[in-house]
């Protein structure tokens, strides 16, 4: 079927659009996952094996999604993952995101290995601003990003702590995906049949990593695979006193992504985090690794009252988004639930996702009794 994007009603919709409209090599980085892709299935099938319970007669016409997160004030409890090399999936990318976050009022996420420069998007975009941090070796380019970051105020950094080396990306080796993309034999058909995609990624602004390339040349001038990236340019060293040394230098909200255990999480905040985003990458590091969704109420119970919880992946409906703040996440965030429609169709696409979820979001708050993020809570749970 040939979809357009008013056919486009659910992340799944976008993610099928987002397969007609891309080269092959760039919808498999984006939709696969590490190994056997296990843990990308589980992220959103831990979310159906508990079910909601609703009350009824509540009065829910007008209803409140706002919160606090990491200080900022925002207005529904979904933000964006920070994900790297959007001007690749559509040649808007982060610019096309950031509008969307203004638009609705909630979190834009920046990574190290985003394709517009710190300076562009503080200068231009309003909403709350989180930058994804990867510890390089390069201490010089940590350095950097973290004064960036200071200088054109972002109000939060938050520090990917589960990408130590690259997952094995399988569909990556088999496509040849690199950044920047390259032509092989066997991707070239898949460029050629995807002229509107080719013609922009070849004749508007050029392909680059503005935080990263003043002082790496892999991934903007010298081609690489994500995870041969991970593995080769990032300090494995990595620890715990590196997280003190960056909140030092940092002084403001500091995120750990990538926090799965109850130990973790008491460490982080022994270190003064302000957040954990409890997450395994989208499924794309560690395959086996447990949903985040199933390791979300240890991680509220050890630490909950301490710091903001996010939970992240594996959200495609609205009602998710509800599990998770039954189970006691302050916040959900995704990546591909809005980059499908990003690929799918710039900002036009991201801001129909964004607003689809937040009409689950609220159609679901209403049909649960709930006029308030605090009226939902873990009597509204049952696991089967
Ligand atoms: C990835 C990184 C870049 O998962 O976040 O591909």
């Amino acid at each position: 079927m040939f979809r357009r994007l008013k056919d486009c009603h659910n992340t799944n919709d976008f993610r099928l659009l987002a397969k007609q409209r891309l080269p092959s090599p760039i919808y498999h980085y984006i939709d696969g996952a590490a190994d056997d892709e296990v843990t990308l299935q589980q992220n959103t099938e831990a979310y159906e094996r508990c079910d909601l319970v609703p009350n009824v007669l509540r009065g829910v016409e007008e209803i409140d999604m706002s919160l606090t997160l990491m200080g900022k004030k925002i207005s529904m409890p979904l933000f964006f993952s920070p994900t790297a090399l959007q001007r690749l999936f559509h040649y808007q990318g982060e610019r096309a995101v950031g509008k969307v976050a203004e638009e609705f009022g909630t979190f834009f996420g920046i990574s190290s290995l985003a394709t517009v420069s710190i300076e562009e998007i503080a200068a231009n975009y309003q909403c709350p601003k989180i930058f994804q941090l990867y510890v390089h070796k390069d201490q010089g380019l940590n350095n950097s990003m973290i004064e960036k970051c200071k200088e054109h105020d972002f109000d939060a950094i938050t520090l990917t702590v589960d990408t130590i080396v690259g997952g094995n990306r399988e569909r990556d080796l088999r496509t040849g995906f690199t950044s920047p993309p390259k032509l092989t034999p066997s991707s070239f058909l898949s460029f050629a049949t995807h002229p509107k995609w080719a013609l922009n990624y070849l004749f508007r602004e050029k392909f680059e990593l503005p935080q990263l390339q003043d002082f790496v040349d892999q991934g903007t001038n010298i081609t690489v695979s994500v995870g041969d990236y991970f593995s080769t340019m990032l300090d494995q060293s990595m620890n715990w006193k590196t997280v003190e040394d960056i909140n030092n230098k940092w002084g403001k909200h500091l995120c750990l992504k990538g926090i799965m255990s109850v130990a973790d999480a008491k460490r982080a905040v022994d270190v003064g985090a302000t957040a954990i985003a409890v997450s395994n990458h989208g499924g794309r590091q560690l395959d086996g690794s447990r949903a985040p969704f199933d390791q979300l109420a240890e991680i509220v119970d050890a630490v909950g009252d301490k710091v903001d919880v996010i939970c992240d992946g594996g959200i495609r409906r609205g009602t998710h988004v509800l599990k998770a703040l039954s189970v006691g996440a302050k916040a959900c965030s995704g990546g591909r639930m809005y980059l499908y429609a990003l690929a799918a169709a710039g900002e036009e696409g991201v801001s129909r996702a964004m607003g689809l979820m937040r009409e689950e979001l609220i159609r679901g708050m209403k049909l649960m009794g709930c006029r308030t993020l605090e009226e939902l809570g873990r009597h509204n749970l049952r696991f089967r």
